[in-house]
Parts: structure tokens; C-alpha cells; sequence
């Protein structure tokens, strides 16, 4: 195996030092209809073409005839010159490197230039997001201006930073909330002043979340060459207003609640929390967040935040009030990579983000069982060390790289998080032991054994994809369990973003390291995408309620993964994931541009449903509303219009054993906002062992903004078994072209809040 090594080495070397000496890729259009009739076909042709002007026999990359019309080829520049002599040569173009959209979780969503709600929108241009996070870092590329339509007129936020000419056409607010943690601080007082009066982001989180949303096109983004391409925002031409309110000495409610307070009254659509509070069994009233955001709400605002980083287990989940649009965080396909090849030929791909400039030759190997390696011991020094599964991960191998190891290769198989592996600053290659033998057999065996380490390899296509993550939180929302939380899923992990460049990102083994862009995860980076998408919709639709904007999200949303198998849950062994994990599924952009149908609701029906469910309804309303009202729970009703549907089957379980059926009821209606006569057809999936009667089985609609309510009864014939969860759809589809699927996600559960 060993001989055949330089053998590939040196094929290799002739062929891209040819290759960058005089020839590149091109691809060649041409006249089809100027095809000589002697060729039976486009591909003989083209090759025909191709040996005719050149000695040697260059190869075809692609024959097209779809896309365009041509072929691709390495060529010389003396073979281009002549190619254009050729009969039905029209012209040819450079193949240069295409960008991935480095976000990529814009394209992954389905948002493209060319259709679909980024033309339609604008690219939300003239929407506001507003953001209450650890400010931002306006230096960023993101943040530029180009293209960015004036500062609306009912603009009423300021720049609060040093200067005037920092905020710009984009960035168009900036203030900075810092009396709570002052106030909870006060030696914070005395210390650095400025550093508490500036908008400036001096965490990064603020920065990654609002460019995420609103950030602009910047080309040429990454982070250390992982991910390159063109970075863009979801609504890359909507105005941003940051709201500086989270900081590194602690988040304080009061501060967040008084950014959105100023937020509202500055006049932001769209308002983007990538933060919240983890507290028990809080009842609504008490969750300042929640309060403050119904207030927005009730300004026509719509709300987002995150669901929270403490899955995978039920009743996890954080901002969850009704009146909320709680996003749950999932995967993109997408993998960052190294390779590992050993001098034997064999090569195994590894997860990493190891920003260093690693020379990729190949160096000897010592297999070592332990990588504890004693100080003062050079056996190790100019090798790539492997060794097996170890605790304490980090110490070890900083141990290892003082004694002189260039690199090293760890056999594992535990469950490592993102920073025990691939933000290790150090060349590591985690590899699974289903490979233990092959290198363990090799590094021993062979006297000479080398290996080469490469990084920085972007693998996008990954199947399947979107899975909905382990971190994510899951409902119930224990404050609230009525309404079925998360509402939408969206991608978060490692997801590209700008990031302030005076920041230290990652770093290597001699130096720190900087870049304008971070690859982050969490729900934190979910949020951002959906307030993105509700930024496009209140684009198209002004007028639209949240609750319509909402509804248009979650009842469009992708529920089948790249496989077109049913989306999974990372959290639980991959298994179809649940409306407790995914919500109604993952958001779909272009689809909820033209939902046919809305659940609409005012906030007043809001306050009617609290008056019915909560615990202390005159306490919890007055709260939210802010008012003192003695008859405000004059209609309290047990339906809210939600596009989601939860059903607890618990109380009969107290019938010492008895099989009886439990029967739960849910009213709701829809709004037409398609065609003005449309006819629907109710479809149920999933919900199996449920016994589900939807009335009617057809809503006709005459005319737009016509309202028609339906009933759905759902039936348990047996006890559900402790923790047992049913899930399933209730769909309108609309006869004629089955253009629209209007669908509700419904779950039935005996799950208990433990308290
Ligand atoms: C993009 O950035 C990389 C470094 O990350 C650099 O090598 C390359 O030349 C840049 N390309 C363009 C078109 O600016
Ligand atoms: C890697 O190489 C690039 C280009 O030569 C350089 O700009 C960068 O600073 C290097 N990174 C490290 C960590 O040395
Ligand atoms: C150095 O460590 C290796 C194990 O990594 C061990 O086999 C060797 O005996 C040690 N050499 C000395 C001089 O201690
Ligand atoms: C290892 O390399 C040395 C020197 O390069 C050479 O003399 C020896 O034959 C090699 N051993 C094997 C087993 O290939
Ligand atoms: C609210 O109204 C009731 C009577 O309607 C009154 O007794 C009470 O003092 C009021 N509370 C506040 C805070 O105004
Ligand atoms: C209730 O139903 C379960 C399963 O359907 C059965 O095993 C059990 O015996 C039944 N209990 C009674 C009291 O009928
Ligand atoms: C809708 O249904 C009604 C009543 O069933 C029927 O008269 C009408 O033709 C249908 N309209 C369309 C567009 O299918």
C-alpha cells in the first residue's frame, strides 16, 4: 500500500501545476441549431469541437443542453482563442467558483432572488426589526447601507452612540438600557461610565442575532474559510434598531423591559428576543417579558423570541406566552470538516472548525494508548499523536501540543459538544472507534507510518435535514400549557453571522484570533430567521394583524425533511419529531407568502381566553392590559383562534382505572385571504388511535376576508398512558388546484407538569 503513495502524490502535483500554469475552466455556449448533421447528438459534437482545436485530448466537464446550451472544459487560452473559429461557437464565460450563500440558511429556507417572497418583498424593504440584545458592532459590512430605502417617516428612535454618523439607512436606532443593572450593581457606577452609556456590542451576541434578520449583502464572508460565500440576511433590506439591554456582568428585566417599551414607541414592526427568563412555574404575570411583549402585541407588533437552550426535555420551554411567536432551533445540512489521511491511502472525515493554517503533509504517526503524555517527553515531538477516548479532553492535549505534538487524532465515541471538539485551538481530529482498528493497526504496525491532517472543508447537502435539535427547548410552556408552544422551527445551528472584528472569535496555540464573521448556535440564532420572515410578510401584507402573520408561518410550514421523510428530533434518537419540538414544523417563507386561509385574533380574544384558563385571571389580565377594568373578563371563552391545537387527556385518570372516552372540543375560524371563492376540504393525518370529527367537512368561501369556523372533536377511546403523546394535522386544502394546505397541528397528550 505504502509503494503506491508517491505514486498518486506525484499525479497529483503534475496535474494542478498544469492546470495553474496555463489552462482554466470554462464554459463554452453554443448554437445548437448550427450543429452539423453528420452528429447524432450535442455531446458528440461538442467533444468533435473540442479535440479540433487542440493537440492534446481535453476533456468535457459538462454537456448542457437545459440550463444553457454548451459545455464546460479545462482549456488553454491558445484553445479558447481558436474555439472561436469553430461553427456554432457564441461565446464563453469564465466557471467561476460558485458562492454558497453563506448564511446558507436564507437559501435553505427557499428564499432566492429570482421568486418567491424576496422580489415580492422587496427584501422587507421600509419593515423595522427591533432587537433587545447586547447591542451591536455598526462596523460591521452587514450593516452597510447600499440599497437600504430613507428612514421611514414614523421613525421615532435615536442613536445613542458617541457619534452622529455612526447609524446609517440600515442601522437606524441604538439605545442603551442600563438603570437595572446599575441599579443591581452599583459598583458597576463608579467603573468605566461610557462603557455603560454605549450601544456599542461588547459580546457579540447582538450583532450575530441582528444581522441574521436584517443583515445586508456581504460578499466573500466566512469564518476561516468554513462557509464561505455571499453572507445575507432573511430581510436583507429591512431598517435595524438595537436595543442594547443585555450585558456581561447579568440581564436584568427591568432593562429589557424598558427596551421594549422604547421600542414600541419608537415605532418598530418587528420586535426579535434572543434572550428570555428560565424560571418554574411562573405564572404569566410575573414573566415581565411576556407582559411587555402583550403591549407590543396589542401596537400591531409582532413578536418574536426564542424557545430556549434546555431541551430535549418537555416543559422546557421559555417565552412561550400565547402572543409570542416561539421558535425552536434545528440543523441545515450542512458540515464543517476535516480530513484525515494516513500514509496508507485511508481517509476519514471528521467534524472541526480548527481555524489555524495547518500544512497538510504528511508527518509520522505514534499511537500512544493515553494522550497523557509526561512532561519532558519528546517521543511525541514533529507527530501526529492518536490515542483512545480520554476524560478531560482540553488539559490533555494542551499537554500534548507542550511536548511538541503537531496534532492529534482522538478515538472516541463519547457525546462531545461543539466546544469539547470542534472549537478546540488546537489541530484535533475527533474520529468515531468504528475506525479504531484501521488506524491503530497501522500506526503500530508500520515502522514508518505518517498522516496528514486537512481542515477546513464546508460540506453542504447533508441528509437528512432540517432536524430539529437536542438544545432546543420543548413544551409545554408550563405558564401557559393551553396553547401548544413551540409555535415554528428554524435553523441555529452553527449558523454565520457578522461578529465585531475587535472581538476574539477563536484562537490557535501561539495567537488569538479575530474575524467579521462567527458560526454560532442555539435558539438565540433561530429567533432572528423567523423575525426575518415576519419582516417580508409585514412587507406584502401592512395591514396584517400578527396573529395573521403568525398564522400565515406556522400553517405553511415544511413538515417533511430533505429525504421527504417526516422531520426528525436529534433529541430523541432521531425519531419523527413531535409539535412539542417542531412546532407546527419549519419555517417556509415562500409558502406563507399565500397562506388561503388565517386563524385571525384580536387581543381582546386573547384577554377572553385568559379570563377562561388562567389560575388568577383578574390578576394575570390586569397585568398584561395594564388596566383595572372590573368587567374585562366579561367574556371569557376556552377557544383562543390558534393555529395549533392541545389537548390534555389527564383528568379521567382519576376514574380508579375505568376505560371511559374523554371528549375535548376546539372551535376555530378561518379568514380568507386567497381567491374570493374558494372551496376546502378538511384532511386529517396522524392522530392515530384518536378519534377525530371535524364539522363541517368543507368550508365554501364566497368572498375574500369571508370568516367560516369549523369544530374539532377529538376522542380518546382508552387512557393515554403517562408521558404518552399523539400528534397529527388537521389540513384544509382548497379543491380546485390544491394550491393551498392550510394546516393546524394537533396534539393529544397525558403529560403532567411536575410541580
Ligand atoms: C475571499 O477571502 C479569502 C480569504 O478568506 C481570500 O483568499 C480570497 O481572495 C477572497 N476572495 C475575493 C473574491 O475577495
Ligand atoms: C493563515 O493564512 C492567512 C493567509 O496567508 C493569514 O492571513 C492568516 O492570518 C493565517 N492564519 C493564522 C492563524 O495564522
Ligand atoms: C514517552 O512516552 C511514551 C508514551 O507516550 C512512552 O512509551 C515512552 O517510554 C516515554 N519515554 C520516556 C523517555 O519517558
Ligand atoms: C522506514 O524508513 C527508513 C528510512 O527512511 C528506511 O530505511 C526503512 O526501510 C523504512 N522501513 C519500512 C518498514 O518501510
Ligand atoms: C381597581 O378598581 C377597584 C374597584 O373597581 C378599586 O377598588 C381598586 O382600588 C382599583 N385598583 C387600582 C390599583 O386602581
Ligand atoms: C383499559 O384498557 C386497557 C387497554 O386497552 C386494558 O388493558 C385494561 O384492562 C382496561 N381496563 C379496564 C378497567 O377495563
Ligand atoms: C363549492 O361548493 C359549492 C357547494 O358544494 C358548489 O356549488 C360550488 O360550485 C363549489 N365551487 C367551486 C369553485 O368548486
Amino acid at each position: 500500500m505504502a509503494a503506491t503513495l508517491p505514486i498518486l502524490l506525484t499525479i497529483f502535483f503534475f496535474r494542478s501545476t498544469a492546470a495553474m500554469a496555463e489552462t482554466g475552466s470554462y464554459i463554452v455556449h453554443m448554437d445548437l441549431s448550427a450543429m452539423p448533421s453528420p452528429f447524432s447528438d450535442h455531446h458528440s459534437w461538442f467533444s468533435a469541437t473540442l479535440s479540433s482545436v487542440s493537440g492534446r485530448k481535453p476533456e468535457i466537464i459538462y454537456s448542457y443542453t437545459d440550463s444553457i446550451h454548451g459545455f464546460s472544459a479545462l482549456l488553454t487560452i491558445s484553445e479558447l482563442e481558436s474555439l472561436k473559429r469553430q461553427t456554432g461557437y457564441v461565446s464563453f464565460t469564465r466557471d467561476f467558483p460558485v458562492q454558497l450563500h453563506t448564511t446558507l440558511s436564507p437559501q435553505f429556507i427557499g428564499l432566492n432572488p429570482n421568486s418567491g417572497i424576496w422580489p415580492v418583498s422587496n427584501y422587507g424593504d421600509g419593515v423595522v426589526i427591533g432587537f433587545v440584545d447586547t447591542g451591536i458592532w455598526p462596523g460591521s459590512a452587514s450593516f452597510h447601507d447600499e440599497g437600504i430605502s430613507s428612514v421611514p417617516s414614523k421613525w421615532k428612535g435615536t442613536c445613542e452612540f458617541n457619534s452622529p454618523f455612526v447609524c446609517n439607512k440600515k442601522l437606524i436606532g441604538a439605545r442603551v438600557f442600563n438603570k437595572g443593572l446599575l441599579a443591581n450593581i452599583p459598583s458597576l457606577r463608579a467603573k468605566a461610565k461610557r462603557h455603560y452609556s454605549s450601544p456599542y456590542d461588547t459580546i457579540g451576541h447582538g450583532t450575530h442575532v441582528s444581522a441574521i434578520a436584517a443583515g445586508n449583502h456581504v460578499k466573500n464572508a466566512s469564518y476561516f474559510a468554513y462557509a464561505e460565500g455571499t453572507a445575507s440576511g432573511i430581510a436583507p433590506r429591512a431598517h435595524i434598531a438595537v436595543y442594547k439591554a443585555a450585558w456581561e456582568e447579568g440581564i436584568y428585566s427591568s432593562d429589557v423591559v424598558a427596551a421594549i417599551d422604547q421600542a414600541i414607541q419608537d415605532g418598530i414592526d418587528v420586535i426579535s428576543l434572543s434572550l428570555g427568563i428560565s424560571f418554574d412555574g411562573v405564572s404569566l404575570e410575573d414573566d415581565p417579558i411576556a407582559v411587555a411583549a402583550f403591549a407590543a402585541f396589542q401596537k400591531g407588533v409582532f413578536v418574536v423570541a426564542s424557545s430556549g437552550n434546555d431541551g430535549p426535555f418537555y416543559w422546557s420551554l421559555i417565552n412561550g406566552a400565547p402572543w409570542i411567536t416561539t421558535v425552536a432551533s434545528g440543523t441545515v445540512g450542512r458540515r464543517f470538516e476535516g480530513i484525515l489521511t494516513l500514509g496508507n491511502g485511508v481517509r476519514v472525515r471528521f467534524p472541526s472548525l480548527y481555524p489555524g493554517n495547518f500544512s497538510s503533509t504528511q508527518v509520522p504517526l505514534k499511537f500512544t494508548e493515553s494522550c497523557d503524555i509526561p512532561k519532558g517527553n519528546e517521543s511525541s515531538k514533529n507527530k501526529i499523536v492518536v490515542c483512545n477516548d480520554y476524560a478531560d479532553v482540553r488539559s490533555k492535549l494542551e499537554q500534548a501540543q507542550s511536548t511538541g505534538a503537531v496534532a492529534a487524532v482522538v478515538i472516541t465515541d463519547k457525546f462531545l459538544s461543539e466546544q469539547e471538539t470542534i472549537r478546540i485551538p488546537f489541530p484535533v481530529a475527533f474520529v468515531s472507534s468504528k475506525h479504531r482498528e484501521t488506524i491503530k493497526d497501522y500506526a503500530k504496525n508500520d515502522m514508518n507510518a505518517t498522516a496528514k491532517l486537512e481542515f477546513k472543508k464546508t460540506m453542504t447537502g447533508a441528509k437528512p435535514a432540517p432536524e430539529v435539535e437536542r438544545y432546543s427547548s420543548r413544551g409545554p410552556f408550563p405558564s401557559c400549557p393551553n396553547v401548544l408552544k413551540p409555535d415554528i422551527f428554524a435553523p441555529g445551528t452553527l449558523i454565520l453571522s457578522a461578529w465585531p472584528s475587535d472581538k476574539q472569535v477563536a484562537g490557535t496555540r501561539t495567537r488569538p484570533l479575530f474575524s467579521g464573521f462567527n458560526l454560532l448556535t442555539g435558539t438565540s440564532m433561530a429567533a432572528p430567521h423567523v423575525s426575518g420572515v415576519a419582516a417580508l410578510i409585514k412587507q406584502v401584507y401592512p395591514r396584517w394583524s400578527p396573529s395573521a402573520i403568525k398564522s400565515a408561518i406556522m400553517t405553511t410550514a415544511e413538515t417533511m425533511d430533505n429525504t421527504l421523510g417526516r422531520i426528525k428530533d436529534i433529541g430523541d434518537k432521531h425519531r419523527p419529531a413531535n409539535p412539542l419540538a417542531i412546532g407546527a414544523g419549519h419555517v417556509n417563507p415562500n409558502k406563507a407568502l399565500n397562506p388561503g386561509l388565517i386563524y385571525d385574533s384580536t387581543p381582546q380574544d386573547f384577554i377572553n381566553f385568559l379570563c377562561h384558563v388562567a389560575k388568577n385571571p383578574m390578576k394575570l389580565v390586569k397585568a398584561i392590559t395594564r388596566s383595572n377594568l372590573s368587567n374585562i373578563c366579561r367574556n371569557p371563552s376556552p377557544d383562543l383562534n390558534y393555529p395549533a391545537i392541545i389537548a390534555y387527556f389527564t383528568a379521567y385518570q382519576d376514574n380508579s382505572g375505568s376505560n371511559q372516552t374523554a371528549t375535548k372540543v376546539f372551535r376555530r375560524t378561518l379568514t380568507n385571504v386567497g381567491e374570493a371563492k374558494r372551496n376546502y376540504s378538511v384532511r386529517v393525518r396522524g392522530l392515530e388511535g384518536l378519534n377525530v370529527v371535524v364539522e363541517p367537512k368543507k368550508l365554501v368561501f364566497n368572498e375574500k376576508y369571508e370568516r367560516l369556523s369549523y369544530t374539532v372533536r377529538l376522542e380518546s377511546p382508552r387512557m393515554l398512558l403517562q408521558e404518552n403523546v399523539i400528534h397529527g394535522f388537521v389540513s384544509w386544502v382548497d379543491d380546485e388546484e390544491g394550491k393551498y394546505e392550510v394546516s393546524c397541528p394537533v396534539l393529544a397528550t397525558s403529560l403532567v407538569q411536575d410541580s
